[in-house]
C-alpha cells in the first residue's frame, strides 16, 4: 500500500468538505475519485498535498504517518498534483515550466547557483536533458522553445502532467485533466496516461466528470458525495450502485430547480 488516509476530515466553518474518509491505495495502481460537484475531490487533493491541515484524522504515505506537512515537503516526499484549472506559468517557455519543478531535485549550493560555479552548470545541464527526456514522453520537445500559453489546450493540459512528473512522484494526483478537453484530445489523453504508467513505477489517483475515460483507464472507483465516502471497488459495478446514481440523480434535480 502506498496511500491510506484515516478517518481525514476537513471542515470549513460548519461545512464539513471532507468527513472520516479512510481510503487505500496499492502501488502501481490507478483509481478514480468520482462525485458530484462539491462532493468534496478537490478538498482531499488539497489534504494529501498539504494545502490544508486536517481538522482531524490524518494520512499515511508509504509507511510514514503525516499529520502536518506542507506542500514543498509533500511533493520532496513523493506527491504531485495537477490542478482543476490549468497552472502554467503561460509566458514562460515549455522546457522552463518542466525545469522549474525539476529545480526541486537539483543539488548546487545557494553559492555555487549565484555564483554560477561549474557545479551549477553540470546540474543544470542535466536537468535539461532530464526535462527534455520527459518533454519527449509527452510528446511536446518539439515545442519546447514555445511559450507555454501558446499550446493548445489539450497540449497544455499534458504540459501540466509532465511537469508534476519532473519531481519524480511515487503518487500522482490528476484533478479533472479531461475538463474541457474534445473527445480526440481526451484520447490522446488516455493514451498518456497508460503510457506514464508503462514508463513510471506509480499510482495514480484521478479526479474526472468523463466517464468514458474513468471507465477507460481507472481499475478502481471511489465515489464520495457531500464529504463522504458513499462506494467504493470496481469500476462498472460502482457507477451502478443505487447511492451513486441517486447522488448523481439529486444534482440534477437540484440543477432544474436552479
Ligand atoms: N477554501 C474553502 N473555503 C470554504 N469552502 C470551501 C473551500 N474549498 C472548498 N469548499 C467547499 O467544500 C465543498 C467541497 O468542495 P470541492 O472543491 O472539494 O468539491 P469537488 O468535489 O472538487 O467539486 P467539483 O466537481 O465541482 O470540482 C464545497 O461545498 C465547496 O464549496
Ligand atoms: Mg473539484
Amino acid at each position: 500500500m502506498i496511500l491510506s488516509t484515516e478517518n481525514l476530515t476537513l471542515s470549513f466553518g460548519g461545512l464539513v468538505a471532507v468527513e472520516d474518509l479512510s481510503i487505500q491505495i496499492d502501488e502501481n495502481e490507478l483509481v478514480g475519485l468520482i462525485g458530484p460537484n462539491g462532493a468534496g475531490k478537490t478538498t482531499v487533493f488539497n489534504l494529501l498535498t498539504g494545502v490544508y491541515p486536517p481538522t482531524s484524522g490524518s494520512f499515511t504515505f508509504l509507511n510514514e504517518k503525516i499529520e502536518k506537512k506542507n506542500t514543498y515537503q509533500l511533493v520532496r516526499q513523493g506527491i504531485a498534483r495537477t490542478f482543476q484549472n490549468i497552472r502554467l506559468f503561460k509566458n514562460m517557455s515549455i522546457l522552463n515550466n518542466v525545469l522549474s519543478a525539476l529545480n526541486f531535485n537539483m543539488h548546487y549550493s545557494i553559492g555555487g547557483g549565484m555564483f554560477r560555479l561549474p557545479s551549477y552548470w553540470r546540474e543544470e545541464k542535466k536537468a535539461v536533458e532530464e526535462a527534455l527526456e520527459l518533454l519527449k514522453i509527452f510528446q511536446l520537445d518539439e515545442y519546447a522553445s514555445w511559450a507555454a500559453g501558446a499550446l493548445p489546450y489539450g497540449k497544455q493540459r499534458k504540459l501540466e502532467i509532465a511537469r508534476a512528473m519532473a519531481t519524480n512522484p511515487k503518487l500522482l494526483l490528476l484533478d479533472e485533466p479531461a475538463a474541457g478537453m474534445n473527445p480526440i484530445e481526451t484520447e490522446e489523453l488516455m493514451e498518456t496516461i497508460e503510457l506514464l504508467r508503462k514508463q513510471f513505477p506509480i499510482s495514480i489517483l484521478l479526479i474526472e466528470h468523463d466517464m468514458k475515460l474513468v471507465l477507460g483507464v481507472c481499475e478502481r472507483l471511489f465515489v464520495m458525495d457531500h464529504g463522504r465516502l458513499i462506494a467504493q471497488g470496481n469500476p462498472k459495478e460502482v457507477v451502478n450502485h443505487p447511492q451513486v446514481i441517486r447522488a448523481y440523480l439529486g444534482e440534477e434535480e437540484e440543477d432544474d430547480l436552479c
